[in-house]
């Protein structure tokens, strides 16, 4: 999706400076190309699974229908994930309610619309009885577990630990189905599990579908044949350039141990996935303008995007390759990128050897496709920035830029000040 011509950084065909210019600074840029390519890997990798998208990695509604568009289920993580994976088009019977927190609200939304819930909490089972008798309509569950396992990445993100706050502990399992088979409204149909994110080593989920490979096969004791195993997102991407496994990689790994929980049953439950940093990380660069070069103690260079827009870097102190994207050079000078965000931590890249970068030089920040934008903030009163997709030579206004009017959005004065 990337490549160099006349030393400018082009997406797809269309140059980067031409971006700039056409939509502003700072602006995140997507390749549809590349989009299509992750989605097919997990189409050519994992043909009989069923994959549904983790929307929380990026909810742009045009990337979300490309992906929708494919074929792909979505996991949804809120009310508003849910309303704009229905407005994306993914259909109704691949959504899969996710949460540890829901609403009732939330709740009486899913089951009007029709999902699956993964239920996360034995009081959240009793909500979905009850709301679901009231709606007079039967809902497809599965539980999530926790299968206490170390997925060997940052802590902030790794999601199948004892002490984390997602699933239903293991050893409680047989009592969550147990509950809901004496539900009048509630079907179990699945299991769930997640364990982490940007996890490297397919090894943590040979070692979940083990794990809740040995819960199904209880279950079924209990006259329970599940449809479906859910196993969660968290293949990792190569945001250093030093490899990562493909969808195929964790496909080989997960075939035997798959193969061998089905020898166990009499029912063959599917295999669904929930990837999300996999399938748009890498189809996104975040394009920004150096607004001052200082030199000092450290070579700062001050650029027009900070941790408002993309906050990995400051919240997990997350590594993204950056590079100078409308010149090429010797990479001669030792430099830190930061933003205009008035914290010391709003550092996008630390001491990083580029070419000799000067005021109104553009740097892109590459990989930032998956929990970019979404997770970026007004913060400094910062109207958030626009989001291009590129085809091929052409380009679109995925998401406007916003304006300082958008600051205001839903305040209210009261009259009394
Ligand atoms: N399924 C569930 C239940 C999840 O909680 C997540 C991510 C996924 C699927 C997708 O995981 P993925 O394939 O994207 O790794 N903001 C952090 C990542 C948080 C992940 C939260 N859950 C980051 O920027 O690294």
């Amino acid at each position: 999706m990337l490549s160099r011509r006349n030393g400018i950084l082009f997406v797809e065909d269309v140059s980067t400076v031409d971006i700039a210019e056409k939509y502003g600074t700072p602006v995140y840029v997507t390749s549809k190309l590349q989009l299509e390519k992750n989605v097919e890997a997990y189409k050519k990798a994992f043909p009989n699974a069923e994959k549904l998208y983790a929307v929380k990695a990026n909810n742009n509604l045009t990337i979300m229908k490309i992906i929708a568009s494919n074929g792909f289920g979505a996991d949804v993580f809120s009310d508003g994930e849910l309303y704009l994976s229905l407005l994306a088009g993914f259909e109704r019977d691949k959504i899969l309610f996710n949460g540890n927190s829901k609403t009732d609200a939330e709740i009486e939304m899913g089951i009007r619309a029709g999902v699956k819930f993964s239920v996360d909490s034995f009081d959240e089972l009793r909500t979905i009885e009850s709301i679901a008798e009231k709606e007079g309509k039967k809902i497809e569950i599965a539980f999530r577990i926790n299968p206490d396992i170390d997925p060997r990445t940052h802590p902030k993100i790794a999601t199948g630990l004892k002490e984390s706050k997602f699933g239903i502990p293991e050893e409680q399992a047989l009592k969550a189905y147990e509950m809901a088979l004496k539900m009048k409204k509630v079907v179990p149909v699945g299991i769930h599990c997640h364990i982490g994110s940007q996890i490297l080593d397919p090894s943590p989920f040979v070692l979940a579908m083990q794990k809740i490979g040995k819960i199904v096969a209880e279950i079924e004791k209990m006259g329970i044949q599940l449809d479906f195993i859910d196993l969660g997102g968290g293949l990792g991407i190569d945001y250093e350039g030093k490899g990562a496994p493909s969808p195929e990689d964790l496909s080989k790994a997960l075939f035997p141990a798959y193969e061998e929980l089905l020898s166990n049953l009499k029912a063959e439950p599917k295999l669904w996935l929930e990837p999300g940093r996999s399938v748009v990380g890498n189809t996104t660069i975040l394009l920004t303008k150096v607004n001052a070069v200082k030199k000092g103690y450290k070579n700062f260079v001050a650029v027009d995007a900070g941790f408002n827009l993309l906050i990995r870097p400051a919240m997990y102190g997350s590594y993204h390759r950056v590079v100078v994207a409308n010149k090429e050079g010797k990479e001669e000078e030792l430099y830190t990128i930061v933003g205009p965000i008035c914290e010391s931590g709003d550092i996008l890249a630390k001491d990083r050897m580029l070419p000799k970068v000067e005021k109104g030089d553009l740097i892109a920040i590459l990989d930032t496709g998956a929990y970019g934008f979404v997770m970026s903030s007004q913060y400094n009163g910062r109207a958030r920035c626009a989001e291009v997709l590129v085809s091929g030579s052409k380009t679109a206004l995925i998401r406007e830029r916003e304006t300082l009017a958008d600051l205001l959005a839903k305040q209210r004065i009261p009259e009394w000040i």
